[in-house]
Formats: structure tokens, sequence, C-alpha cells
């Protein structure tokens, strides 16, 4: 797949055939993440990579910790916590993606957006292996404890989002097309 099919055809897609993902694929995403431009290469992306039998243990890690599931917002936890639990069943894997933090706010911002770029390599290169992707900011993911438990610390990084990954079942939901050029371009 060329480069402008990918970024085309890249969907934000939920509905995934149970099944797992030979690692080799995943570290192929992971590689073209690792190709993204990065201010004095400082390569500040990190991965914690779950494949179906960590999803299943971190489930239940998950399950029995109410403060998590209930964080930020305990209203709404339960409710987003019982949707999760349909969809992460037939999930292959989920890359969890972060980025080092720096003490100066200038070069912080560097880093994220590095970071960011890495995430998108991922997404493009899982969307030209024909795997369905979803990057998810799920609280549940984001939780200092949950970021300890993928081996990531959270003194030191930042939670960029839980990357879905899989095969797909049936088409992605169709998306509102992008706002027009003219409305968000200045051409000075
Ligand atoms: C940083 C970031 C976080 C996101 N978090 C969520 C999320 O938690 N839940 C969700 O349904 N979609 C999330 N998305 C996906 C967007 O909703 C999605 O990209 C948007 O609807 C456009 O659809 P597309 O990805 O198919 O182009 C996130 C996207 C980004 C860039």
């Amino acid at each position: 797949m060329d480069t402008l099919a990918a970024i085309r055809s890249r969907r934000t897609h939920k509905a995934f055939t149970p099944g797992d993902l030979a690692p080799e694929r995943i570290d192929r995403c992971l590689e073209a993440a690792t190709w993204a431009p990065t201010h004095r290469m400082t390569q500040p992306w990190r991965f914690a990579v779950l494949d179906r039998s960590a999803i299943t243990r971190w489930t239940a890690f998950v399950a029995g910790r109410p403060d998590i599931i209930g964080w930020p917002d305990p209203a709404k936890g339960a409710a987003k916590w019982a949707k999760l639990g349909e969809r992460l069943p037939g999930l292959a894997a989920i890359v969890l993606a972060t980025w080092v933090r720096d003490a100066d706010p200038g070069v912080d911002l560097e880093e994220h957006a590095a970071a960011s770029a890495a995430v998108q390599n991922l997404l493009l290169a899982a969307t030209a292996d024909g795997l369905a992707s979803f990057w998810s900011t799920n609280a549940v993911f984001a939780h200092p404890e949950s970021l300890r438990w993928c081996g990531a610390d959270p003194a030191r990084e930042g939670f960029l989002g839980a990357i879905w990954l899989g095969v797909p079942a049936g088409d992605p939901p169709a998306v509102p097309a992008r706002r027009p050029l003219s409305e968000r371009v200045r051409r000075v």
C-alpha cells in the first residue's frame, strides 16, 4: 500500500475478529513507529505490548480494582468498563504508548510530538498490513497503576494511548469528511 492510500484508509476500527496476531506483525508496526522524526534523536517513545494473554491478565487485574475503574469519574467508570469488557476479549494486541517526559516544558512538547508521530506511523503500518486499529485514551489505561502494571514508570513517562490492534471484523464505520483545507490552512 502506498503512503497516501494508507493515510486515507486508516480508520478508527473497534470491531475485531477474535484471534492472535503473529508477534512479527506487531513488531513490523513498532519498527515503523521508530522511524518518526525525533529532535536530538532522543527517541522518547516507549511501547508496552500486551498480547491476548496479557490483555486477559490486565483485565483481571483491573476488574479487582474499583479505584482504577472509577478513575477519574466514578459516576461513568462502571459503564465504560462494562463496554470495554464486551470488546477486549476478541482483541489480538494492545500497544500502550508513552513518552519520556522532560523537565523543560518546551522540550517536553517536542518529545510528546515525536512520540505522537511514532503512534501515527504505527497506525499507518497496521493499516498497510490489513489490520484494524484504534487509538484509545480510556482512563483505565491511563491510570498510573495500569502504566506500572505494563512496566511504565508514571513518574517519568506520560500516557499517549492504548493502541488496539487486530484482524478487522467487517468494515470500519464511515467518518465525516475532514473540514475543507480552506478552513484549516492559512496561506501566508
Ligand atoms: C489522542 C487520541 C485519543 C483518542 N481517544 C479515543 C478514545 O478514547 N475513544 C474513542 O472512541 N476514540 C478515540 N480516538 C479516536 C478518534 O475518535 C478518531 O480518530 C476520530 O473519530 C476520527 O476517526 P478516524 O480515526 O477513523 O479518522 C482518539 C484519537 C486520538 C488522536
